[in-house]
């Protein structure tokens, strides 16, 4: 069967065709042939100059992602006719929020930059070295063990998209592969560093990272447990943190989000003032909770029985925020 695939091709040196452009290559395509594999008969076969990155062929090395029908997918290990028969195409491009080098090849110094930034690689102190890596705290770690640097999941994120700055999923994953280490001695630091801005806090939970990691990593959770210990040790001092104790004391006292309480606890005063706009817009479109009037749900003793038990089986004394 022939498919015909629609490939993204840019070259800024060639001064004849310095923007990109997508041209249409026709393949014979067999069962379980993988997208890599055309594009490898592509270059082989048709057009030499086309360029993509790719190594192990084995779904382990990372080199060979790129953006198929939309998507952040590693070619190696996607097959063309199932994705053929579900999409109705076959389209290439580079990886997203990634900057185009040539072709299918992209620079991936950003995403080696952050992964250097997250300290990879144990730091122990000479109380925590000899601490026994029992299978229980191999566990936690194991998820995040299984990266393999592909860049998928920096990608897909909604966040980086909009801040390149932002940490991102795959050095937050590599960063609880550490600080999740039983033999780590420096996770106070570590925690630290990234609970400052564009660091952990900065994700906004749209799970893409977790839908398109081939590897099961699911950098979302890793943040979720990086966030976690940051609280636990203490670091409260940032707007996500403190967005959270915003949120759950709301729900404690309401039983539902009061969204002007939060905005002012999670920012300040001052940098409050700086959402005046949107409250305004969010006014004139009828969707502004009233800053005063905050009705509380009818069953807010059973939200409150909820809170004390999480209180009581955490050992500590059942809080007083109730009006
Ligand atoms: S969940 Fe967070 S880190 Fe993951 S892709 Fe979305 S914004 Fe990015
Ligand atoms: S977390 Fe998953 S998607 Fe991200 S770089 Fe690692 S293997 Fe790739
Ligand atoms: S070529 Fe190594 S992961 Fe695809």
């Amino acid at each position: 069967m022939k498919i015909k695939f629609r490939i993204r091709r840019y070259n800024p040196a060639d001064a004849e065709t310095p923007e990109p452009y997508y041209q249409a290559y026709s393949v014979e395509v067999s069962e379980g042939m993988t997208v890599l594999e055309a594009l490898l008969k592509i270059e082989e076969e048709e057009d030499p100059t086309l360029s993509f990155r790719k190594s192990c062929r084995s779904a382990i090395c990372g080199s060979c992602a790129m953006t198929v029908n939309g998507f952040a997918r590693l070619t190696c290990s996607l097959q063309i006719l199932p994705e053929y028969k579900k999409m109705g195409e076959m389209t290439i491009e580079p990886l997203a929020n990634y900057r185009p080098i040539k072709d299918l090849v992209v620079d991936m110094e950003p995403f080696w930059s952050k992964i250097d930034k997250v300290t990879p690689y144990l730091t122990p102190t000479e109380k925590s070295i000899g601490n026994p890596v029992t299978a229980e705290a191999q566990e936690r770690i194991d998820d995040s063990q299984r990266c393999i640097m592909c860049g998928c999941c920096n990608a897909e994120c909604n966040s980086l998209e909009i801040d390149g700055y932002f940490i991102g999923p795959a050095a937050s994953a590599k960063a609880w592969r550490f600080v999740g280490d039983i033999r780590e001695g420096q996770e106070g630091r570590r925690l630290a560093k990234l609970s400052e801005e564009h660091g952990v806090w900065d994700c906004v939970r749209c799970i893409h990272c977790t839908q398109y990691c081939p590897k099961d990593v699911k950098p979302l959770k890793q943040i979720e447990l990086l966030r976690s210990a940051a609280m636990k040790e203490g670091i409260l001092e940032n707007p996500g943190a403190k967005h959270v104790a915003a949120m759950a004391d709301s729900v404690e006292r309401v039983g539902r989000l009061d969204e002007a309480a939060m905005t002012f606890k999670t920012l300040g005063f001052l940098r409050s003032l700086g959402m005046i706009p949107m409250g305004i817009k969010l006014e004139l479109h009828g969707k502004m909770p009233h800053p005063y009037i905050r009705p509380q749900i009818d069953k807010i003793d059973e939200v409150r029985k909820v809170y004390e038990e999480i209180d009581r089986k955490a050992g500590r004394k059942p809080g007083k925020k109730k009006e």
